[in-house]
């Protein structure tokens, strides 16, 4: 297609905005396809009325409630899911009594609350919060919380997660957004602990169902291991945003994890754009074809009126979101965002789990609402 423009417009995006106009992207292909930047006279958010299931929703996933919270035997909680993803949640307090494998996808759990450690078939990462931990389809583990207070993000991808490519990295270089060398790698135990006299299960979990395997000695018994496939893990302070301070970057700047269909990006603390006449928060647009969730893990969300930590939203494919007035009002007025956020952005339909429905935010629509 041929670049056109009509009536007001700005030569650079999100940059000088003709005056009175509030600027939207249209765009196609996740901010990477064929785009428009349309110049209104009102935000798009300004809908008095909501009918359908499209609307813009917030839960408060501190109030739903995973079985794991006081039952060791018991499972992580769906919230949200399609065919190429499983959000959920764990609030696990104790140790698993078996070790779990995934039959389905790889996992990316993130460490919202907690601290502890998870053994597996290639030795043992501690974790803390703000960590992503990798765990490849099929590796043994299992999770040890020494902390009482735990909340785990778990998004499992299916079948499969890795990190953007070299070439999808392309000018900003290999070592963005964060070095090969930053990440943390089990380590196997100097020597191998049989735990005779103890039945050891491993519960494999195919198409959502678990089958039980039992073991009479523990089953982590690899003395060493080579190649590349492991579980690996990140924190988020090791991973060092790019931005501009002339223009405001859109979110595949800030990609952490390629899924099948979808991916995870991380918003982190940076220094706002200064120039005067750009744009310092995220541009009004209507997903085109990402249904979007937003979990909110830390810092001042400055964009967002009342989310605080703990909490998720969902923009589905089609409807308008952005800045609330606040954010709008106020965004000469910062230098710095410290928020810390994970997205998880899905080609394909999300659907919403009864689970999470019970934990919503029935207003959220109308969030956009002046004051
Ligand atoms: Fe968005």
């Amino acid at each position: 297609m041929y670049l056109y423009h009509q009536g007001k417009h700005t030569r650079q995006a999100h940059v000088d905005l003709p005056e009175g106009t509030f600027e939207e992207e249209h765009g196609r292909l996740g901010f990477f396809g064929p785009v428009s930047h349309l110049y209104r006279v009102h935000p798009p958010t300004d809908w008095t009325s909501f009918e359908g299931p499209l609307r813009p929703r917030a839960f408060d996933f501190n109030e739903a409630r995973p079985a794991d919270i006081d039952d060791p035997r018991g499972s992580r909680l769906r919230l949200m899911y399609n065919n190429d993803v499983v959000v959920s949640i764990s609030r696990r307090s104790e140790a698993m009594p078996y070790y779990f494998r995934n039959g389905d996808g790889d996992e990316v759990w993130f460490v919202h609350e907690g601290e502890g450690r998870i053994e597996t078939d290639y030795g043992e990462l501690t974790y803390e919060k703000g960590d992503y931990i990798v765990i490849p389809r099929v590796t043994t583990y299992r999770v040890h919380p020494s902390t009482k207070e735990n909340f785990f993000l778990i998004i499992e991808a299916i079948p499969q997660v890795t990190v953007p490519s070299m070439a999808q990295k392309g000018l900003i270089g290999v070592h963005a957004l964060f070095d090969q060398s930053a990440i943390t790698l089990p380590k196997l135990p100097d020597v191998y602990e049989e735990r005779a006299g103890t039945d050891h299960e491993i519960v494999v979990q195919r198409e959502g169902t678990w089958t039980s395997v039992v073991y009479p000695f523990n089953p982590l018994d690899a003395v060493g291991w080579k190649g590349d496939c492991y579980p690996w893990k990140i924190n988020v302070r090791d991973i060092r945003p790019v931005m501009s301070h002339r223009v405001h970057l859109p979110p595949p700047a800030h990609t952490t994890f390629m899924l099948n269909n979808a991916v995870i990006c991380t918003f982190l603390p940076r220094p706002l754009e200064e120039d005067a006449d750009a744009l310092k928060v995220p541009f009004y647009h209507r997903n085109a074809d990402y249904d979007e969730v937003l979990f909110y893990h830390a810092g001042n969300f400055f964009s967002r009126d009342n989310i605080k930590p703990g909490m998720v939203t969902f923009h589905p494919t089609g409807m308008h979101h952005g800045p609330h007035p606040k954010a709008l009002a106020n965004m000469h007025k910062i230098e710095r965002t410290d928020e810390i956020a994970v997205m998880l952005d899905t080609l394909n339909t999300l659907h919403i789990a009864p689970e999470s429905e019970s934990v919503e935010w029935k207003e959220y629509w109308q969030s956009w609402k002046k004051k």
